[in-house]
């Protein structure tokens, strides 16, 4: 490269080094390439030169040309990381902070919750097992093989005898199997059913089990317990009532409905302009499982009850679709 090539080298080289915006490097760039910039007056002057100089002088402004946009793009990088790396520079003297904190999914919250309720009217919480046999999920529960109302409780079987509790009932007889009356126990875990699953229905479910044996054990023991209990979680007045239903394992049985606890019975797209919505199973134990487990069917009498956590978390945090509750969507449950 000729002499003039290599100052104007040098030049640019030193500003480009002094450049701190990408401002800067452009007003570089025009100077040294710009079209009226010190190159090409360099290339502008070579007709000027003597015959033999002239093909040197070319390569070497054409060599400059190169050697200085390379220079121009490498200090365009230079001063656009320089901006990011000051950006996120971290401030040490800062506090630190929080880390992040997971949350309690709403179902065991709202499972908790009810557990806390009916420890202080007097019941004890105990976990019965997911994994169940035939005789603890239906036999024991009034439910012979090949009973229609199995189909109710159509589930995921391990092997022929062994199964996926599709309830919390089974929690009943494994407690008062061990135990003499009085018993007052309730029993909440997971369940699992094999449902088509829907905004309300799933495969994997929870459940709250129920039940109180004891002499004298009445209906209206069962109405006071539940009403005091829906009015404790929803913390709001709510009114009570019985449908009749069939379960194997009660007698009588029902559904228990609530005043609707969105419109306050007012009727609302909730409780489908009815005022009342179905909130769980429950009845006075059958006497055959009472005998099952051996106890005197003369003597003592009780109550059970089934409800779904589930339900219960939707309602309480007005969650318009359950399956919301299964999809591990942080975004969703750190709301909690
Ligand atoms: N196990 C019943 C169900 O899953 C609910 C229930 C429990 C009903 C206890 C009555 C007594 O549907």
């Amino acid at each position: 490269m000729d002499d003039a090539a290599d100052s104007v080298l040098t030049a640019a080289t030193d500003l480009l080094k002094q450049a701190a915006t990408a401002q800067d490097v452009e007003a570089v760039r025009v100077r040294f390439l710009g079209r009226k910039g010190e190159v090409a007056s360099l290339l502008a002057g070579i007709p000027q030169l003597p015959k033999e100089e002239r093909p040197g002088a070319g390569r070497a402004a054409n060599e400059l040309k190169g050697k200085l946009t390379g220079l121009v793009e490498a200090a365009l990088v230079r001063v656009a990381t320089a901006k990011t790396e000051t950006a996120i520079r971290p401030d040490a003297t800062l506090p630190p902070l929080p880390p992040p904190r997971g949350s309690i999914h709403p179902v065991s919250r709202v499972m908790d919750e009810m557990v806390d309720i009916f420890r202080s009217l007097g019941f004890d919480a105990i976990e019965g097992r997911e994994v169940e046999t035939d005789w603890y999920n239906f036999g024991a529960l009034n439910i012979p093989p090949d009973h229609p109302a199995r189909d109710d409780w159509d589930t995921f079987y391990i092997t022929d005898q062994m199964l996926l509790r599709p309830h919390t009932s089974p929690g009943q007889v494994r407690v008062m199997e061990k135990t003499e009356p009085p018993v007052r126990i309730v029993v909440p875990g997971r369940c699992f059913r094999r449902d088509t699953e829907d905004a309300t229905h799933f495969s994997m479910f929870h459940q709250l089990e129920g039940l109180m044996v004891d002499e004298g054990v009445s209906f209206g023991d069962l109405k006071a317990v539940l009403h005091l209990f829906l009015q404790q979680f929803f913390r709001q007045d709510v009114a009570v009532r019985f449908e009749p239903d069939f379960f194997p394992f009660t007698e009588p049985s029902a559904q228990l409905h609530c005043t609707c606890i969105i419109c306050d019975g007012e009727g609302c797209g909730t409780c489908k302009f009815s005022g009342w919505m179905e909130m769980l199973g429950c009845g006075m134990v059958n006497p055959h499982v009472l005998e099952a487990v051996g106890y005197d069917t003369e003597r003592y009498t009780g109550f059970a009850f089934g409800m779904g956590a589930d339900r219960f978390a939707m309602l309480k945090y007005r969650i318009p679709d359950g399956r919301l509750l299964f999809q591990g969507d942080v975004r969703f449950l750190s709301q909690f």
